[in-house]
């Protein structure tokens, strides 16, 4: 059986200092609510990227019921940047099944939090065992990595069957630890998990892993048959994702000239081009449209689709031309209502396709002519 010991001494040593892990809370509902948005954000984002968008969010949205009261357009706003709008919407999702059902109070058990709009396995499992000491493993991209080298797994870990073995395993070192564990170390079921994640991200990484300073070498069967880097097999690639995008075009009839924008996030970040807003990032036309007022933006009939693939998503865009006569007062305030960055122009015709680096906005000029 794996002696797990060594990794939490590492862990005590070694870990990263997350905001719920280090921080003082005066009220425990504070700490849960602060673990539950941040386990949610960093799935599928990277931590460096969560934490600052953490902190504003937090100031934001200090508690479950401003979280579960909150516009669709503050979500949005303290969301953008950090993809799959989705998962914020299932927090909101989430907020108001608490309220409606716990009276706000957070239930303790997994079984309780799977029943909880957006909490999967590993949410469920993640959060039960940092705060309310339920002995579950949280099994995410980190853990099934460590877990498959130090089974010398080279089957795919990804599919059922693999999964299964891994979760098993899991489970039983888990168990076995706090039932056997050396009482002069304090660690607790969270500390477990977070000790498998944070050896997955700090030593056992997916290329290049650190296995000379590793607490668990003189265990790991992969290290042992020095096949470290075949375990475990690579994911099979995404298949493509359909996508849909609604694109801007302002036009100004006076000066002939359009609006670009240097957009920060998402499909072409940091390219200039027209204003792009993306459907999973929980925009829809009249969505976006309802920020105008007709008086300063007329919408035209032009309505243009087109297609265009970036790696694997496969994206058919909408494009809707506007008549416009803002000056930049008004972009700005635009800008805020909808989230864009803050560089915008005014270009001329003439310099369009000049200025037009993304072939997605070439389409959309091809799209206009
Ligand atoms: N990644 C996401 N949540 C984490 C956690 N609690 N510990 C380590 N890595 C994580
Ligand atoms: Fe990962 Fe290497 Fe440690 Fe094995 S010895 S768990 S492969 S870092």
């Amino acid at each position: 059986m794996l002696n797990c010991e060594p990794l939490l001494q590492w862990y005590f040593f070694h870990k990263r200092d997350f905001p719920w892990r280090t921080q003082v809370y005066v009220n425990p509902n504070d700490w849960i609510y602060q673990t539950w948005v941040c386990e949610v954000m960093s799935q599928q984002t990277l931590i460096s990227v969560v934490l600052p968008k953490f902190k504003k969010f937090i100031t934001e949205l200090p508690n479950i019921a401003a979280l579960a009261n909150c516009s669709d357009d503050l979500l949005r706003y303290l969301w953008s940047g950090l993809g799959y709008y989705a998962r914020a919407r299932n927090l909101r999702n989430g907020a108001l099944f608490i309220l409606k059902h716990y009276q706000g109070q957070f239930p303790k058990t997994k079984k309780e939090w799977l029943q909880i709009p957006g909490c999967g396995e590993y949410t469920s499992s993640i959060i039960t065992s940092i705060c309310f000491s339920e002995i579950v493993p949280a099994i995410d991209g980190n853990m099934i990595r460590v877990a498959s080298r130090l089974l010398g797994l080279k089957e795919h870990v990804w599919e059922k069957q693999g999964a299964q073995k891994i979760a098993q395993f899991m489970e039983t070192i888990m168990q076995n630890y706090f039932s056997s564990k050396d009482p002069t170390i304090n660690a607790s079921p969270g500390d477990f998990n977070q000790a498998f994640m944070d050896l997955g991200s700090m030593l056992c990484k997916k290329n290049n892993p650190e296995c000379r300073l590793c607490p668990l070498q003189n265990s790991c069967i992969a290290f042992k048959k020095n096949i470290v880097e075949l375990c475990p097999p690579v994911k099979p690639r995404n298949a493509t994702q359909s996508e849909q995008v609604f694109v801007l075009v302002f036009i100004n009839k006076q000066t002939q000239s359009y609006l670009l924008v240097e957009r920060n996030s998402g499909f072409l970040s940091k390219t200039l081009g027209f204003p792009l807003f993306a459907q999973k990032d929980g925009f829809s036309l009249q969505s976006i449209l309802k920020n105008f007022s007709p008086s300063s933006v007329k919408m035209t009939t032009l309505q243009k689709t087109f297609q265009h693939q970036i790696t694997h998503h496969k994206i058919t865009g909408f494009v809707t031309l506007l008549e416009s006569n803002w000056n930049e007062k008004k972009i700005s305030e635009f800008s805020h209502s909808v989230s864009l960055p803050n560089k915008m122009q005014w270009t001329p015709l003439a310099e369009l396709k000049k200025q037009l680096s993304s072939s997605l906005d070439q389409k959309v000029l091809k799209a206009l002519s």
